[in-house]
């Protein structure tokens, strides 16, 4: 009897397995959406990194402001860089084609910057995967923008702050099982210490996870209140049902 019911655990385990498939490694980020300074600097690293290239399509200025508790002018000041409005969507500077286009007779991306409102949905484990990839960057020449990325091999996209992590090269170790990995050494060191950029990564990606799921923040902030509520109804109702049903008795 419990034989069927073994075999379709073990069954479901294996699929669980199977949807997660192949792929990069990914490290654990450790986001939290919750944490506002945390979404602020990442909202300053994207805004000065990513947004010349990017843009967050579905994400207005001003629904930014209100939920990272940023002021109009902050926003506007430090990181509108495009001229929008503050009730307008988040666009790049970047004119369409531009990135397929050819600049200077050579391929330039090759490839147009994809709109990033999505992209921690989209990609599997979205948040990790985000993190990870802005730690795995590595000078190659024989890419025509000069870097690659073990989690996105051959990615048209350049390594955008090798200023702060600095450049690691790719090399091979050997683990403590015998086992062939590759793994990264730092032969120039940027303006950030490793554990700060990884901290960088951590902020940029958890901008990005609140950007894919604005209302997922206010859920959170919105749960404890709820509950409050819940609470409360429930000791109203109960005074209620006692007043109504006390001359029945
Ligand atoms: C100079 C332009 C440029 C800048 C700046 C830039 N990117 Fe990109 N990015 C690209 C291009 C081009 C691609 C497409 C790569 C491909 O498909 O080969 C890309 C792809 C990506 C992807 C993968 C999207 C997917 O396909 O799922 C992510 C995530 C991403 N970029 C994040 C960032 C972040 C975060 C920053 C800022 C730290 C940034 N990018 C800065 C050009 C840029």
């Amino acid at each position: 009897m419990t034989k069927p019911i073994l075999t379709l655990l073990l069954a479901l385990v294996g699929s669980v397995a199977a949807a997660a498939g192949p792929g990069p490694k990914l490290l654990n980020a450790g986001t939290n959406i919750s944490d506002t300074a945390s979404l602020q600097r990442g909202a300053q690293l994207y805004f000065n990194y990513c947004a010349s290239c990017h843009s967050l399509q579905y994400m207005r200025y001003s629904r930014m402001a209100e939920d990272l508790e940023l002021t109009e002018d902050q926003v506007m000041k430090y990181l509108n860089f495009t001229g929008a409005k503050f009730g307008e969507t988040i666009t790049t500077n970047m004119p369409v084609g531009a990135g397929e286009a050819t600049f200077g007779g050579e391929d330039w991306f090759g490839k147009a910057p994809p709109d990033l409102s999505l992209v921690a949905r989209a990609r599997n484990d979205g948040p990790n995967w985000i993190y990870t990839y802005l730690l795995s960057f590595y000078p190659d020449p024989s890419r025509p923008v000069g870097w690659n990325n073990t989690v996105f091999p051959n990615a048209s996209m350049p390594h955008v702050m090798w200023d702060r992590q600095g450049v690691q090269v790719l090399v091979q170790q050997t683990d403590d099982a015998g086992q062939e990995t590759t793994g990264f050494d730092l032969i120039r060191e940027g303006s950030r210490s490793p554990e700060q950029y990884r901290q960088d990564a951590r902020d940029v990606a958890t901008f990005l996870e609140y950007v894919g799921e604005p209302a997922a923040l206010q859920r959170e902030r919105y749960g404890l209140w709820v509950l409050l509520y819940l609470l409360l109804f429930t000791g109203v109702a109960y005074l209620l049902k006692h007043e109504y049903w006390k001359d029945v008795h």
